[in-house]
């Protein structure tokens, strides 16, 4: 049974679904591809100066192809790599979401891993009606809504699950970057590629 906290009318849901990708920081990494942004900026004297910008980048990886995608069979997936806590949700939601992609924008990925303390939440997605949550969390009981950017929507988590980046390329799904940090790495990036 879904708490009813979670409940929220089909306006404000569209509204939280208005965030652009492109707003969000992408981590650096020695790990990540790497290219040099020209710049433009201006002194205290009004002077314009030249700068280049190193802009890093989350490497690119199909993590499913559309076709094989059933609504509400989640798969799982890893990304940026194999590494500790990389496990994701990979779904399509049968609803639009936040972020989700495809010809209904019901396509999204998320960290399995709670951003409280670590909690494992694989095998806890649930839709009911038209709520799609992971959790709750077996640890302290959080929930997420997969609808809005993985917000929490009860339990003592304070952020939001980390949402993997998808593209759609033809009928390959592409994930190309994360929103937030993977619990228990300093750097999405950085610790995949000490391992
Ligand atoms: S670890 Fe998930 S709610 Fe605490």
């Amino acid at each position: 049974m879904i708490p009813t906290n979670i409940a929220m009318d089909a306006e404000n849901k569209k509204a939280s679904c208005l965030m652009n990708r492109r707003q969000f920081l992408l981590n650096s990494s020695k790990a990540a591809v790497a290219s040099l942004v020209p710049l433009v900026v201006y002194n205290q004297a009004g002077e314009a100066q030249s700068l280049t910008a190193k802009m890093v980048k989350y490497p690119n990886k199909q993590v499913a192809n559309v076709n094989n995608l059933r609504v509400n069979e989640p798969i799982n997936i890893h990304y940026p790599d194999e590494g500790v806590n990389t496990a994701s949700i990979l779904v399509k939601l049968g609803v639009s979401a936040g972020g989700g992609v495809g010809s209904e924008a019901d396509i999204v990925a998320f960290s399995y891993y709670c951003s409280h303390q670590g909690g494992p939440l694989q095998g806890t997605y649930k839709a009911v009606d038209g709520h799609r949550v992971l959790g709750p969390c077996p640890f302290h009981l959080s929930l997420f809504d997969l609808t809005r950017h993985g917000i929490l929507v009860a339990g003592q988590a304070y952020q939001s699950l980390p949402q993997i980046v998808l593209e759609i390329q033809n009928e390959a799904i592409i994930a190309t970057g994360i929103m937030g940090l993977l619990f228990g790495r300093t750097d999405n990036l950085i610790a995949s590629a000490g391992g």
